[in-house]
């Protein structure tokens, strides 16, 4: 029970590393306000996870601000406190650089990037109230790397590396932490618009020789989340197989 007595916010919960993210986080007695802007995935997922302890769904796009500043509310309102903020929702519009059009490359800025922004100032007041608080941020090799075809995704996941690292300084004073994971190429849905083929060419490029799967992201996150990484800050955890893209 590393997470006992604590609230997390985890975003994208409806699918993916989020969803099983919002699994680990109850079973270690976390209370979990799922968001996404997927609604009815998330409320079948919420349904299904009562089971395993407190959960709620919220249905918020993170790239609209009054929407996330009313769903921290919600939360607060409810559970009472915010110890935990998982900024784990993202989109890919992956296109070679002469194809891609401008508004691919802003919609993938405003999720990733916006999202990330919106939902950190939303709930940091509300972890200085704490005198304490965890913030993970998802990036990804791409935004280490680089990647053909993801010049948004790439700028927008590097950006996420920028907004850990300053705030960790911004922040670590006041008893928050900051830090990101950085995972490689996961099984869940967004690896699977990828060609075959460049699967195979690209796991020629992880030693572990195999991709990742959710649960490896979200047991970095917990890590991350929970008290055991207290003097860990302005870190970017890759969690990719030791992948060299
Ligand atoms: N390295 C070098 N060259 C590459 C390349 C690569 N990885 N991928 C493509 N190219 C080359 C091709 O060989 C081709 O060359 P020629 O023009 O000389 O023939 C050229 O680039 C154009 O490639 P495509 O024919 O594939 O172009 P397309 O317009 O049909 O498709 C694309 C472009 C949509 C970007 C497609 O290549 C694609 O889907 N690529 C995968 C992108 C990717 O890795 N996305 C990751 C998604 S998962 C994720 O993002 C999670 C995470 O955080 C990692
Ligand atoms: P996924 O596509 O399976 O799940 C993402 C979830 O985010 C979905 O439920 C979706 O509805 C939600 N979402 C998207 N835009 C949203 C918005 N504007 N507001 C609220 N919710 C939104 O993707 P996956 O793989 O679980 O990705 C999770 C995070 O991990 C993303 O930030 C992604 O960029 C990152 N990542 C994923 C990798 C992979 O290979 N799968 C590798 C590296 C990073």
């Amino acid at each position: 029970m590393r997470l006992q007595g604590k609230v997390a916010i985890i975003t994208g919960a409806a699918n993916g590393i989020g969803l099983e993210a919002a699994r680990v986080f109850l079973k270690e007695g976390a209370k979990v306000a799922l968001v996404d802007y997927d609604a009815m995935t998330g409320e079948k997922r919420v349904a299904e996870l009562q089971a395993e302890g407190e959960a709620a769904f919220y249905q918020v796009d993170v790239s609209n601000e009054s929407q996330v500043v009313e769903m921290v509310a919600m939360v607060k309102e409810r559970f009472g406190k915010i110890d935990i903020l998982i900024n784990n929702a993202g989109i890919t519009k992956d296109n070679m650089l002469l194809k891609m059009s401008g508004e691919d490359f802003q919609k993938v800025m405003e999720v990733n990037v916006n999202g990330v922004f919106n939902c950190t100032q939303a709930v940091v007041p509300h972890m200085l109230e704490n005198g304490k608080g965890k913030i993970i941020n998802t990036s990804s090799v791409s935004g280490i790397y680089g990647n053909v075809g993801q010049t948004n995704y790439a700028a927008s996941k590097a950006a996420v590396v920028g907004m850990t690292k300053s705030w960790a300084k911004e922040f670590g004073r006041k008893n928050i932490n900051v830090n990101a994971v950085a995972p490689g190429f996961v099984e869940t849905a967004m690896v699977e618009t990828i060609p075959e083929k460049m699967i195979q060419t690209m796991l020629q490029l992880v030693p572990l020789q195999r991709l990742g799967k959710p649960s490896d992201v979200a047991n970095a996150y917990l890590y991350l989340a929970s008290d055991e990484s207290d003097y860990v800050n302005g870190t970017v955890l890759h969690v990719d197989g030791g992948v060299m893209m």
